[in-house]
């Protein structure tokens, strides 16, 4: 047996999104965006995104749609206000300062890896506004899901763009799992958006099924009259977009990012509560696809020997589920564990 849960980046592509590479894979198109597809895929997002005038950037990774969509957010003197393990932080090896002509990030802290809104009036309040010393707070940056697979709610995502618009900050949310927030919550992928606040959006989707594919929709316009030019000079205007757009095309088409987003959520809650009946320690409770958990080594070993994929941090280990991940799958991950802890 081998299961996959080191990440969702280790999962495949999804068959449906090869398909519709397939199907546009005849005749040509105009290069570089012109294309009928790229023009599909923005009124696509405009409708299910509810928000008639949304601009749409396909480009090739999370980090890019975060750092292009934070350097249109931001001027170099500015700071990008997130927590403080947020990716664009911790893991994008300062992307986002390099794009945005120096900006920095700052850290706010909070439970279960999302920010506290008493923490974030507080950095705000302690700012030294107009002194050329210190970078001036211009953008608030969320994660949801976070790479604690905690989730913001509407009512949380409003009450902290609430805080930064007192200070007419912009909003960014790094969504690159978007839709395992959007199934989390039940809610619109407009109401986790534009209505509760957030001018720019990384709409994941590699990690969903896509294959290096990722899009940055704009509800605002000056970011987007920005992002025309710096998509360009990061080198993201793609000449064949029309592969890139025909994938996110059918991502956000009957569903497919919906239902591959499904599949790993629950694929998670059965993981959880199996492990919740062993006995196992979880360290966070995921409303998304990742959980972190404490095994002993001897445990760890045996597990990584009966084929299962993860990363071990430590004592700890972190499981992720995918688009692709089976109950069969976790029924033997569980089993293996349960044999495990009762050897007879
Ligand atoms: C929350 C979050 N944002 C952004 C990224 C960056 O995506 P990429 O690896 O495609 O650059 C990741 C990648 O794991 C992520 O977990």
């Amino acid at each position: 047996m081998t299961v996959e849960l080191r990440s969702d980046n280790a999962a495949s592509v999804s068959p449906a999104i090869l398909e519709a590479m397939a199907t546009v894979n005849s005749g040509s198109a105009l290069a570089y965006g012109g294309d009928e597809v790229t023009a599909a895929l923005e009124n696509r997002v405009r409708e299910v995104f509810e928000h008639p005038t949304a601009r749409v950037f396909p480009v090739l990774s999370g980090t890019a749609a975060n750092a292009l969509s934070l350097s249109a957010l931001t001027p170099p003197w500015g700071s990008v206000v997130c927590h403080e393990t947020a990716h664009i932080m911790t893991s994008e090896g300062g992307a986002t300062s390099l794009l945005a002509g120096g900006a920095v990030m700052t850290g706010v802290a909070g439970e279960g890896y999302k920010m506290a809104p008493e923490a974030l009036q507080a950095h705000l309040d302690g700012v030294r506004w107009g002194d050329p010393h210190h970078s001036q707070p211009t953008v608030l940056s969320l994660t949801s899901p976070s790479d604690y697979g905690t989730v913001y709610s509407v009512p949380e995502i409003s009450e902290l763009t609430g805080i930064a618009k007192t200070r007419d900050l912009r909003v960014h949310l790094d969504g690159a799992r978007f839709a395992n927030a959007v199934v989390a919550t039940g809610a619109t992928p407009a109401d986790l958006t534009w209505r509760a606040g957030v001018d720019v959006l990384s709409l994941g989707a590699t990690k969903n099924g896509a294959l290096s594919a990722e899009a940055i929709v704009c509800f605002s316009e000056a970011p987007a009259d920005e992002l025309v030019y710096r998509t360009k000079r990061s080198g993201h205007v793609t000449s064949k977009m029309r592969y890139q757009s025909a994938q996110l095309l059918a991502y956000l088409t009957d569903d497919l990012w919906l239902r591959n987003a499904r599949n790993a959520n629950e694929r998670m809650r059965e993981l959880c509560a199996g492990l919740g009946s062993l006995g196992i320690p979880l360290l966070n409770s995921p409303d998304a696809n990742l959980v972190f958990a404490e095994i002993p080594d001897a445990v760890a070993d045996r597990l990584e020997t009966s084929g299962v994929l993860f990363y071990r941090l430590g004592g700890q280990v972190r499981f992720v589920t995918s688009w692709e991940t089976t109950p069969e799958e976790i029924d033997g991950v569980l089993g293996c564990l349960g044999r495990q802890a009762d050897p007879r």
